[in-house]
């Protein structure tokens, strides 16, 4: 029997959509969901700015990267985050620097502030990372895992094996890096394929008339949940569930119960917990800052 309280607490999550629907189905439900609502935000966005965003521009293959770069791949020695859940395991990746990437295709404009360059992954992962950050650390898009005959990887911390990382795998060299191996494996996007400029975040994240101490609340929304979910259309569309909305509906103690634990909650669910190598006092504070930040910000543009 489930526990009285589990119950609550899924009635709680699963308010926003039927809870009687099979997982397979359930699934498959999210995902044709998933794809009219990328479509409807895109063009959304495009009628917004008065004229269509800056297109993503294809990855090409690694033997035609290699020719456009005029670059032989290298290897990469890194922490793998997403393997060094207990203790730092290192993994060696073959590929190519992403700001010589970036250059060849995406023009010089990528290196201007308030930029991101935004990463689209096949399976809805958006992952958009300030243009400066490929300044100040090294990123390396790779194609091949040495001593690997496939380029897959387990994902402990989302309960998946095996996942393809093809077409390519964000990856930072990050061996003397401490502030990196920290933040865990969310600027890490696997299953790479399409990248443009993007300038929407701050508007997106901080509109008019919402007060400036919001700012860092809304960095740390947008690093932790918008790869994968949306605040008013902006963000990611591996679960394209806004959470403006999503935050009005689920009180505070059991969103951030959630967040800090969904496979308590929904076992094997891919959602990874939040900031797991934090201390436990500092994740409940920003679960709670994060739902705060929600309600505050108005949830249409
Ligand atoms: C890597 C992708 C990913 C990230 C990052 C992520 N989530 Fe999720 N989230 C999911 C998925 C997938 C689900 C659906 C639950 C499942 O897997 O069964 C979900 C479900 C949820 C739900 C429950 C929805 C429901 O209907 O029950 C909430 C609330 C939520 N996420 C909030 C957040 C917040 C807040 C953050 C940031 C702290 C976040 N998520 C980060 C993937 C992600």
């Amino acid at each position: 029997m489930v526990p009285a309280f589990m119950h609550r607490e899924s009635n709680m999550l699963f308010r926003t959509h039927q809870p009687a629907l099979a997982q397979g189905t359930w699934r498959a439900h999210w995902r044709r969901w998933a794809l009219c609502l990328g479509a409807s935000t895109l063009a959304m966005a495009a009628m917004a700015q008065g004229s269509a965003p800056p297109d993503a521009v294809a990855l090409p293959d690694p033997k035609a990267m290699q020719q456009r770069l005029s670059y032989a791949p290298q290897r990469i020695t890194v922490v793998e985050p997403h393997l060094s859940v207990q203790k730092p395991h290192l993994e060696t990746y073959r590929g190519f620097p992403a700001t010589l990437v970036w250059d060849a295709l995406l023009g010089p404009n990528w290196r201007k502030p308030g930029v991101d360059i935004e990463i689209r992954a096949l399976d809805g992962f958006i992952s958009r990372i300030p243009s400066q950050r490929f300044i100040q650390e090294r990123a390396f898009l790779t194609f091949e895992r040495e001593g690997h005959a496939q380029f897959t990887m387990d994902n402990p911390a989302q309960h998946q094996t095996n996942i393809p990382l093809a077409p390519w795998y964000l990856v930072w060299d990050n061996r003397d890096r401490p502030a990196l191996i920290a933040e865990g494996a969310l600027m890490w996007p696997y299953q790479s394929a399409k990248v443009r400029i993007s300038t929407e975040r701050q508007q997106a994240l901080m509109p008019a008339g919402l007060p400036a101490s919001w700012q860092a609340a809304s960095q740390l929304t947008f690093g932790q949940c918008l790869s994968c979910h949306t605040a008013r259309g902006f963000g990611g569309q591996k679960m394209p569930i806004d959470l403006t909305v999503l935050a009005r509906n689920i009180p505070e103690a059991d969103f951030v119960r959630w967040v800090l634990a969904p496979e308590t909650l929904r076992p094997n669910t891919t959602m990874p917990a939040l900031q797991e190598r934090l201390p436990q006092a500092q994740r409940e504070e920003n679960a709670r800052l994060i739902h705060r930040y929600l309600l505050a910000l108005p949830p249409k543009p």
